[in-house]
């Protein structure tokens, strides 16, 4: 199971770090995250619906907070809003009944000097997070698909 999932991050490594260059319908910055929704349900339902989002969000909070790789980027940040805002938005994409209204992801990352191996580290652990709560493998590289696109405006000076 560990190589699987190992194996699976070098994936998601991949699929992230090409970005958006193999994605059609790439979201730019000023498109609104509603205009990328999916058209059903289907990855919501298999993420948990809204309790299962909630606990992935919780679970992956309590391990950025331990990885010393990207912790540091989180020290000023208002966790209970960030928290709030990361539930709306896996709830949108995953297409459930939520609308995020947070900042866009160039806005809320800019500045940061976030880099693309900060960026795996989030990704890896929110793999991990999602194995461990038991997220049906497809559903897990659903999820990472549609956050895939957003990584050229999270990561940059
Ligand atoms: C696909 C990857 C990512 C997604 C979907 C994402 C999502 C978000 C969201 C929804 C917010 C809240 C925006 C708001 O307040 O309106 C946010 C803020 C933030 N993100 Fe990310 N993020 C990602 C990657 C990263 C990475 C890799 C880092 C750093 C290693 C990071 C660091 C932060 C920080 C520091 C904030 C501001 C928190 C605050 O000041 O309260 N993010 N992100």
């Amino acid at each position: 199971m560990a190589a699987g999932a190992s194996i699976r991050v070098l994936l998601a490594t991949c699929v992230l770090a090409v970005g958006a260059s193999g994605c059609a319908t790439r979201p730019t910055p000023s498109v609104p995250l509603a205009a990328a929704a999916p058209a059903d349900d289907a990855l919501y339902r298999a993420l948990g619906g809204q309790a299962g989002i909630e606990g992935i969000v919780d679970d992956l909070l309590d391990v950025v907070v331990e990885d010393e790789r990207i912790n540091f980027q989180f020290a000023l940040a208002n966790i209970v809003r960030l928290r709030g805002m990361l539930i709306a938005q896996f709830c949108s994409v995953s297409g459930g009944p939520c609308r995020y209204d947070g900042l866009t992801m160039e806005e809320a990352h800019a500045g940061r000097g976030i880099t693309t191996a900060q960026f795996n580290a989030l990704v890896e652990n929110l793999i991990r997070v999602m194995e461990r709560r038991g997220v049906p493998v497809a559903a897990q590289n659903r999820l990472l698909r549609r956050l895939a696109p957003m990584h050229d405006d999270v990561v940059g000076p």
